[in-house]
């Protein structure tokens, strides 16, 4: 039985963010998170199986080495879920730049997770999709739903998923500087892990990030802004000041990131009311209610960086073909 199936998913963006596994090979995080899935991001995904070997064309390009690998692991186990030993082609196409610190591996494992198991036969509830698409990579399982995101850490496998949340009004958007949209020195992963295990800082952002998660949820609840906006911000330093502890240090910043970071606080100073985040790169995302959407796109162009997108929420993972 071969079948094949493309799936789109678009990236997200963690206001509480996730840094740092209690198990590495399920992927479960030492901290519950919160995203914003963007409409701006996409990645589509056609996965077909009934090959002799999986190989996979990203973008154009065959993938080979550890890429490759990770995508045929992730195969594995769809192939087991499935019951069958078959391969599959995989060929992806990214709006994300890849490895830049903008979310390609949440929209990639996100798509593939769907693009596997639809051309496999299978049929998924969105919390096992975004148990399965997490094993990819641990920011997918949160790029299933649209959206608000909430990955709760859970203490196994099935008790760490993403769900939806309701987003009672916030009118968010974002504004995506990007500064350098090359591929970045060391992958989150590893980062991460440099993180766990070197910096005296990782225990205070564990337990930093519990509170903001909890925070963070209420503050949704209560549609407030402005703690919304301060809690991501401080959250994303608190992440990047746990990565500065590690030996060697991870620093991801570059001098224009510090420029942005700095324009962030002269707009809220002047009332366009923004506040900034920042992930495994570079690139500073400024988040924002919609109506500030073009006067804050319009400073961060003045400001000159690499290249400026603006986003609004975007939707969940979807199949648009399916053949069997
Ligand atoms: O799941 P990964 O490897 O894409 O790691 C994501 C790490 C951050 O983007 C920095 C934070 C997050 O929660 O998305």
């Amino acid at each position: 039985m071969t079948g094949s199936s493309t799936a789109v998913a678009h990236s997200n963006i963690a206001l509480i963010k996730y840094w740092g596994k209690v198990d590495s090979r399920l992927a479960i995080p030492a901290t519950s998170s919160v995203s914003l899935t963007l409409d701006a991001y996409r990645t589509e995904t056609t996965v077909e199986w009934g090959a002799e070997q999986d190989s996979v064309v990203l973008d154009g390009a065959v993938l080979s080495g550890v890429p490759a690998d990770r995508v045929s692991r992730f195969l594995d186990l769809v192939r087991d879920l499935a019951g069958r030993s078959d391969h599959a082609t995989v060929v992806s196409r990214n709006t994300v730049p890849t490895a830049a610190g903008l979310a390609s591996s949440a929209s990639g494992f996100a798509a593939l997770a769907a693009a596997a198991t639809s051309a496999a036969g299978l049929t998924l509830a969105p919390r096992d999709l975004s148990i399965l698409a997490r094993k990819g990579s641990g920011s997918a399982s949160r790029s299933v739903f649209g959206g608000l995101a909430v990955w709760y850490a859970g203490t196994d496998d099935l008790s760490s998923y993403a769900e939806p949340l309701v987003d009672p009004g916030l009118d968010l958007a974002m504004v995506v500087a990007v500064v350098n949209a090359g591929t970045k020195e060391i992958s989150s992963r590893d980062a991460m892990r440099l993180t766990a295990e070197t910096s005296p800082y990782y225990d205070a952002w564990v337990s930093a990030s519990r509170s903001d998660f909890s925070s963070m949820l209420d503050a949704i609840g209560a549609g407030d802004f402005t703690r919304v906006g301060e809690l991501a911000e401080s959250n994303a330093m608190r992440m990047h000041a746990s990565m500065l502890g590690s030996t060697p240090p991870v620093t991801y910043w570059e001098p224009d990131s510090v420029r942005c970071l700095r324009l962030v606080r002269e707009l809220r100073s002047a009332g366009a009311e923004c506040y900034a985040t920042m992930d495994a790169g570079p690139n500073v995302k400024i988040l924002c209610r919609r109506p500030d959407l073009a006067t804050i796109r319009t400073a961060v162009e003045e400001l000159g960086v690499a290249g400026v997108t603006t986003a609004l929420p975007g939707p969940g993972v979807r199949i648009d073909r399916a053949t069997a």
